[in-house]
């Protein structure tokens, strides 16, 4: 099998990222033919050594991948299954996505969802999977489609697209916050009405100008927290992530005054029901046509590259890895 393989020769060094051909196989009641993984903004930290996400060596990263089943000891699975992982603790905790072969537990599978391909599920990966968490929860707060726009921050990025495109779908409103308002033309294919810049909601008073009825909030940091105090009363914020900085920069009033609700993703170690439940929502809800030019290929070996390009801003959407030969 092909492997990208992270291993650290020294304690005292970072470690290294190379590809390497192997027959050792992780342990795992099933083992899975991977023919796509993805990249996410977890794997780019750790492929970059920017943040310590692998926490044992050697170790393979790639926290999403899609493959067939070629054996199982699980009598819940059988040969010829196509299964996907999203998060769950691959590419941190135990053996990733990039990888041609691999073990895993058959308790972390998900079915594969009709209607989707294994492409497509990686296009989704834990970028869709933590949007439609984010959407979701929105809704069950009592959000409904309404005059008032969602905002969605991060709105380029993998989490960022999914969001404009759900919401989009269930007759949201959206409003996207993109540093790169050259993209406005490929946000408002995803869905959105309107496309700002980031200092478009800047503003340091503790209440500003109410002017969502929900967030989606993928960057944490000064946009998140302008997201916050410009959330109309009522509102509701998921946060998700910290692109832009893990610091928020906040007074209690938006929560005492306005009634804002927020609420904190975590896509990766939840019930497994909950992780399938969101595949379900992505699945039913998945618009291929509105995301196809947010969506680009890659193979192995670019995904060293790829990762210092997305923490660069140079990398639009989602990036599939293809690693069927
Ligand atoms: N909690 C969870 O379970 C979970 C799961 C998945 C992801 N996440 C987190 O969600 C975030 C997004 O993940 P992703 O995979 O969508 O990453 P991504 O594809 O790299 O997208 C991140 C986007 O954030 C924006 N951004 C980058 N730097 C910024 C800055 N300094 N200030 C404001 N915005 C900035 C950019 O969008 P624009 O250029 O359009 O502004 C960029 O495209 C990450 O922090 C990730 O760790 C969390």
């Amino acid at each position: 099998m092909r492997t990208l393989l992270a291993t650290r020769p020294d304690q005292n060094a970072p470690p290294v990222f190379n590809i390497t051909e192997s027959d050792t196989l992780p342990t795992g009641n099933t083992t899975i033919a991977v023919e796509y993984s993805g990249i996410n903004y977890k794997d780019a930290l750790a492929v970059t050594n920017r943040a310590p996400i692998l926490r044992s060596f050697p170790m393979v990263p790639g926290i999403d991948l899609a493959g067939t089943i070629t054996a199982t000891h699980d009598p819940r699975w059988q040969i010829g299954d196509h299964v996907v992982i999203a998060g769950r603790g691959i590419g941190e905790r135990r053996s990733g996505g990039y990888s041609t072969m691999t073990c895993q537990s058959g308790d972390i599978l998900t079915r594969l969802p009709a209607g989707l391909t294994l492409a497509d599920a990686m296009a989704i990966g834990t970028a869709g999977i933590t949007a439609a968490m984010s959407v979701t929860a929105i809704m069950r707060a009592g959000i409904a489609p309404s005059e008032r726009p969602v905002l969605v921050t991060g709105a380029s990025g993998g989490v960022g697209m999914h969001a404009i495109a759900l919401l989009a779908q269930q007759g949201f409103t959206v409003t996207a916050v993109t540093g790169r308002p050259a993209l406005a033309d490929d946000l408002r294919r995803c869905g959105a009405k309107m496309v700002i810049g980031r200092d478009e909601i800047a503003g340091d008073k503790p209440l500003e100008r109410e002017r969502w009825a929900a967030v989606v909030d993928t960057v944490g940091g000064p946009v998140g927290s302008a997201a916050i105090r410009t959330t109309a009363y009522g509102g509701v914020v998921t946060l998700c992530g910290h692109a832009g900085g893990a610091e928020l920069d906040l007074t209690v009033y938006p929560l005492i005054l306005r009634g804002i609700q927020l609420i904190g993703i975590e896509s990766v170690n939840g019930p497994q029901a909950q992780v399938d439940a969101a595949w379900n929502f992505v699945a039913t809800h998945w618009d291929r046509t509105r995301l196809a030019h947010m969506i680009h290929s890659i193979m192995l070996a670019d995904v060293p590259d790829a990762c210092v390009a997305m923490l660069n801003g140079e990398r639009i959407g989602r990036t599939i890895v293809t690693l069927a030969q």
